[in-house]
């Protein structure tokens, strides 16, 4: 499957629910999450992202492991997403940002 990584947190721009054929992405207050059970690894949404934040499990370093888990956790109790929304206001200072699974909010 593929995984949202840490810098979508607190930019949350969306475009790549847009293209996903099996509208798989789940929505939280500041980050967005894939259901791994249902992506068909079609890799349509790593190009869509303007954060970089989606990647195959496959291609994760050693510290983007933990957001496999996530993924898998929140997209059980976040609602479905299917249509691309305005960012957060702060998304163009916040991507970029070092560390923002501080930031998280589930
Ligand atoms: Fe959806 Fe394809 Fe991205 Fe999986 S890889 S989340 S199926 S767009
Ligand atoms: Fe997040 Fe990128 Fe989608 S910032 S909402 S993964 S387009």
């Amino acid at each position: 499957a593929f995984v949202v990584l840490d810098n979508c947190i607190k930019c949350k721009y969306t475009d790549c629910v847009e293209v996903c054929p099996v509208d798989c992405f789940y929505e939280g207050p500041n980050f967005l999450v894939i259901h791994p059970d249902e992506c068909i690894d079609c890799a349509l949404c790593e190009p869509e992202c303007p954060a970089g934040a989606i990647l195959s499990e496959d291609e994760l370093s050693e510290d983007q492991q933990i957001f496999v888990e996530l993924n898998a956790e929140l997209a059980e109790v976040w609602p479905n997403i299917t249509e691309q929304k305005d960012p957060l206001p702060d998304a163009a200072d916040w991507d970029g940002v070092e560390n923002k699974i501080e930031h998280l909010e589930k």
